[in-house]
């Protein structure tokens, strides 16, 4: 699988914004100028961007001749093509992920680390009780320091984000039946649905910054695949210290240069 990330600040400075915009067709335009601020609109475009910057080079196709559409809870996909890939935006990230191999489906997500202003942690994880299973809850608090009870929920939320994202299913599922643990001895993250791990699916956790954690979802209904074992046990862990040196080459960072690189950008530019 290709995993990207990509950090807007400071990415559209200028002329950049309206640069970058002119390399989307027309008919996209508006689902980024539709926000009304200006972080919202960087993360749109960015989104938009990737997409077409990473399938133009992996097809080896024209950039403007790619289509992309939606399912009806609404993942994206990209029209005449089996391969699967999902979005996720956030703060100043925005993460891609794709599949190598058809059939296989990923769901990505992304949270920033926020800190409740007016009650206080407790009262937070509290108030999510009822999208967390006991075991998760547990989990939760089997660490003393607040902070990390704090990350640990956030892991847990990404964790069922990206699953929902990778089977696309929107908000219809119930988030309480999705049970994530620590599991064999601790060197994994797995999911269990009704009380049966769902050994088809891959999890694999991250943290693009301080703040910030990134989770990949990755598998399929049915289907074991070899190809997710090395992201499997690369994982940081549930309800454990981040650590940077395991975990930070998941994701290749991009910048506006490498998009502005792209060749068929610079084609279109020299129509
Ligand atoms: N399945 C998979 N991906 C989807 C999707 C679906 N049904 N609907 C939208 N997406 C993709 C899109 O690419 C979208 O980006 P784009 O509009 O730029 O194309 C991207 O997901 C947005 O993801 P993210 O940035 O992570 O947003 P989100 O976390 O606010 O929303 C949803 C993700 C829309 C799929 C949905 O699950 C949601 O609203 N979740 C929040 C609900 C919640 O309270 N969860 C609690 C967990 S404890
Ligand atoms: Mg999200």
């Amino acid at each position: 699988m290709d995993l990207l990330a990509f950090n807007i600040k400071d990415a559209f400075e200028g002329e950049k914004f309206k640069t970058a915009l002119s390399w989307l067709p027309d008919h996209e335009h508006s689902s980024v100028t539709r926000f009304k601020y200006e972080r919202d609109q960087h993360l749109a475009l960015t989104s938009l961007l990737l997409r077409r910057h990473y399938f133009s080079q992996r097809l080896q196709v024209p950039w403007p001749s790619l289509q992309f559409d939606r399912l009806p809870k609404g993942k994206p996909i990209l029209k005449n093509e089996e391969i699967d890939f999902n979005i996720s935006h956030e703060g100043s990230w925005v993460i891609f992920g794709a599949t190598k191999e058809r059939g296989l489906q990923i769901g990505v997500d992304t949270v920033i680390i926020d800190r409740p202003k007016s009650i206080s942690i407790d009262e937070f994880i509290k108030s999510f009780l009822a999208q967390l299973t006991q075991q998760e809850l547990e989990l939760i608090k089997s660490n003393q320091d607040q902070e990390l009870q704090l990350r640990t929920f956030y892991e847990l939320w990404a964790c069922k984000e990206s699953y929902i994202k990778a089977i696309g299913v929107g908000l219809s599922l119930d988030l309480s039946k999705l049970d994530f643990r620590n599991e064999n001895d601790q060197v994994h993250v797995c999911l269990f649905l009704d009380g049966k791990d769902l050994t088809s699916w891959t999890f694999h956790l991250s943290s693009l910054d301080k703040d910030t954690i990134a989770v990949v979802c990755y598998g399929s209904p049915d289907q074991q695949t070899n190809s997710t074992v090395q992201l499997a046990f690369n994982t940081k862990l549930l309800a454990k210290e981040p650590l940077h040196t395991i975990t930070k080459t998941a994701f290749d960072q991009l910048n506006y240069q490498e998009l502005k690189n792209n060749k068929w950008i610079v084609a279109q530019l020299q129509t």
